[in-house]
Order: structure tokens, then C-alpha cells, then sequence
């Protein structure tokens, strides 16, 4: 297994078949603006995903169907000025390549054009391969996402863990085969079974990546204002929390607010 010092400087997608080979886990997490990007890339992660769970950290939106192709473009464009090792993955917004491949091959190519980003995310399986075959034919390298797929939500009408009966695990397996050949560069698992999600990871070539789908796929994705603690009221099963944030924002702003009303803050040093 390779150590971090060993590690090269800049994460693609052949370094990940890399770590999978070798069996090194890959960490990756999400990031939507330059001041925490830089942090999140300075400690090491090997991909960011400027995931569209944007919508609902960012926005304060119940789904992360109302983000932009032009949002998604502003928050990628962003992480990448700050990166300079890990690899930046965008999401593609719900809207933008569902509907017709060569709306999603636009999309795309805005994407990678206006941001620089190193791949795109989408999700689906078969009803979207059409869309993935053809980006894939530009030369841009995909990540596919399967199971619990936030932006159908309403087709599935709750955020309950996906593909425990037989027929929906099928399918996803079917899903992740499919996605494999036409030649995605790794996979999100979210919220499925940890015995299924294992079988799909020894299955596939490719790493799989999880959120909610156990311990034995290719590497680990939490969205950084959960397991940052920032965002209190999202406490998943699957979510370990490394930092209450919350409560030491919470605490330095009260700080701040008593000083200036108590005429301390700014003293004699603090000006000019
Ligand atoms: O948008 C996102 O943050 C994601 C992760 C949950 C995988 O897709």
C-alpha cells in the first residue's frame, strides 16, 4: 500500500484503478466554494466532489432538483481555483442530461470548459446510458452514481435505503455492469445494502465509492457540512461526525456580538 508521501501530486482517474488495485481506500468529499476546497485538498483528499447537494447546504433547498447548470458551474469553477492535488468532480444538475444526449453532451462540455474540473457525476443507469455513451465520447471522464439517486426523489418519495428487494438490487447490479462497460472511471453508491454494495465493488473493475453502503467498497464519500457538524439536523445512520461546527460558529459569533455591544471589541490595538 502506498503512503501519502508517496503519493503522486495530481489524483486521476488512473491513480484511483491504482488504489483500487492496490486495495487503498479512496476519501473523498464534497466542496462547493474556494475557502473550504483549499483546506479539504491541503489535508490530502483524493477527490472533491462539488456534489449538487449544493442545492441543500448551500441554497437551504429541500431537493437537489432546483440547482443550475450555471450555479453548479459558478461552485465548480470556484473549488477548482483552490485545488491543486485532489480530483474535482462536478455534478451534473438534475435537467440537464436526463432528457436528450446531446443536451447532456453540452452540458458537459460547459461544464468541463467553465470550470476545468478533471470529470462529471451523473445518475442513473440504463434509462441515461445513451447520455453517458456520448460524453464519454468527448473525452471526458464520468463517475456514475446509483442507488439512492437524490434527484428522484419523488419517483422514489422518500430518502429510505434503496435496493433491498431482490429486483431493485438486480437492477442496480445490471445498472453498475452496464455503466462499467460503456466506460465510467468509478462509481457512487449511496444508501444501499453493505452486503450488496460489496458484491458490486468485487464485481467491477472500477472503485466504488460509498455514502451509506458499508465498509467493503473501493473508498468512502460524506458531505463535508455533515461530518463537519455544521449542519445539525441531518443525522443519517451512516454519518459520523468529526467537528460540531455548529456549535463553534454559534459560540464565537455570541463572543463577537457581546463585544461589540459591550464597547470591547475593537480596543485601543484593534484600530488605527
Ligand atoms: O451531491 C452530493 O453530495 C452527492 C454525494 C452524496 C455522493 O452526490
Amino acid at each position: 500500500m502506498s503512503t501519502a508521501m508517496e503519493r503522486p501530486k495530481k489524483i486521476t482517474t488512473h491513480v484511483l484503478s491504482e488504489m483500487k488495485m492496490k486495495g487503498e481506500k479512496i476519501a473523498m468529499l464534497t466542496a462547493y466554494d474556494y475557502s473550504l476546497a483549499r483546506i479539504v485538498d491541503k489535508a490530502g483528499i483524493d477527490v472533491i466532489l462539488v456534489g449538487d447537494s449544493a442545492a441543500n447546504v448551500m441554497a437551504g433547498w429541500e431537493t437537489t432538483l432546483p440547482i443550475t447548470l450555471e450555479q453548479m458551474i459558478y461552485h465548480g469553477a470556484s473549488v477548482v481555483r483552490a485545488v491543486h492535488r485532489a480530483m474535482v468532480v462536478v455534478d451534473m444538475p438534475f435537467g440537464t442530461y436526463q432528457g436528450n444526449s446531446r443536451e447532456a453532451i453540452m452540458s458537459a462540455i460547459r461544464i468541463m470548459k467553465e470550470t476545468a474540473a478533471d470529470a462529471i457525476k451523473l445518475e442513473g443507469g440504463k434509462e441515461i446510458i445513451e447520455s453517458v455513451n456520448r460524453i464519454l465520447s468527448a473525452g471526458i471522464p464520468v463517475m456514475g452514481h446509483l442507488g439512492l439517486t437524490p434527484q428522484s426523489i419523488h419517483k422514489f418519495g422518500t430518502y429510505t435505503v434503496r435496493a433491498r428487494q431482490d429486483d431493485e438490487a438486480k437492477k442496480l447490479v445490471e445498472d453498475a455492469l452496464l455503466l462499467q462497460e460503456a466506460g465510467i472511471f468509478a462509481l457512487v453508491l449511496e444508501k444501499i445494502p453493505a452486503k450488496l454494495a460489496q458484491e458490486v465493488a468485487a464485481q467491477l473493475h472500477i472503485p466504488v465509492i460509498g455514502i451509506g453502503a458499508g465498509g467493503g467498497v473501493d473508498g468512502q464519500v460524506l458531505v463535508l457540512h455533515d461530518m463537519l457538524g455544521i449542519n445539525q439536523e441531518f443525522s443519517p445512520r451512516f454519518l459520523r461526525r468529526y467537528h460540531n461546527l455548529y456549535a463553534e460558529i454559534h459560540g464565537a459569533v455570541g463572543n463577537y456580538i457581546q463585544d461589540v455591544k459591550t464597547k470591547d471589541f475593537p480596543n485601543e490595538k484593534e484600530q488605527y
